[in-house]
């Protein structure tokens, strides 16, 4: 509008310019509504990519259920026990679980027979390559003490530390599931679930500090404790196929289908 008064108050103003500021007024509305066309073009697209990819994925899923490989801490251990205290302790809205570190997972599939047949295997492959290197001890340890992730299921862990043991039953469990979209491998023992923000998350962390000991921590020099390896470890001694709907993030309708024994 500013443009208009602008040209009504000068009449003296030279009429070829005029004309081409008339011109551009003229044009201009067309503009707001080529912009409009392009938006609305651009929104529709997207909704029907949404839609096509919620239907595709519904489709997939419906019948699918999410599996997981766990390595669980025996549950006479120490570690284990601490581990599920603090869980239950810290707990926001009880979502509680138990201590494990996951070797696979969300493995999606509809035949729970074919995947406690594939655990099986999985399990064998993983006692044969022991056995190659005469060992029984499948040791997992925890260096780092509790680290703070930026997940909902990385929220506050114990941080595993990526042992040729775990590599190998790592690869050969995404052989055996054909798994085409594995992620990076950060093997851990979650703590805690939840969407907290980063300073809860932090606060949590240093509440762990006080319960799970780093490796060679020097804070530690009390007499009876000097054997210590101030590490957390424990022996995994089976693998356990477990139904875990990562949609659940209460974790209520988790179940373990099966446990394998590693070393029976
Ligand atoms: C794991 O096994 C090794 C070898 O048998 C043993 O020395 C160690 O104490 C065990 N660790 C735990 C946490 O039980």
């Amino acid at each position: 509008m500013r443009n208009v008064t602008a040209v009504r108050n000068k009449p003296l103003m030279a009429s070829s310019h005029s004309s081409r500021r008339k011109q551009q007024l003229k044009t201009k509305p067309i503009n707001p509504f080529l912009r409009f066309s392009v938006i609305l073009l651009t929104f529709l697209s997207l909704l029907s990519i949404a839609l096509y990819s919620n239907r595709t994925r519904t489709r997939n899923e419906r019948e699918a259920v999410a599996y997981s490989l766990w390595l669980e801490p025996p549950t006479t251990d120490d570690l284990s026990s601490r581990v599920e205290n603090f869980i239950v302790e810290n707990a926001k809205n009880d979502v509680a679980f138990k201590p494990h570190v996951t070797l696979l997972g969300p493995i999606y599939d509809e035949n729970e027979r074919a995947m406690v047949a594939k655990t099986e295997n999985l399990v064998r492959e993983i006692r044969e390559k022991m056995m190659k290197k005469t060992t029984t001890t499948f040791n997992i340890r925890f260096p780092k003490g509790a680290q703070v992730g930026q997940t909902y299921f990385q929220c506050v862990y114990l941080e595993a530390e990526l042992t040729s043991n775990l590599l190998h039953a790592r690869e050969k469990a995404i052989e055996l599931f054909d798994i085409r979209d594995a992620r990076r491998y950060t093997p851990h023992m979650s703590l805690a679930y939840g969407d907290d923000s980063q300073g809860e998350r932090l606060r949590l962390k240093l509440k762990a500090d006080e319960v799970f000991k780093k490796a060679f921590s020097l804070s530690n020099t009390d007499e009876e404790n000097e054997d210590e390896t101030y590490e957390e470890s424990f022996n995994a001694t089976s693998v356990s196929l477990w139904k875990t709907d990562v949609e659940d993030k209460s974790c209520k309708s988790w179940r373990k289908v099966k446990e394998f024994p590693l070393f029976p």
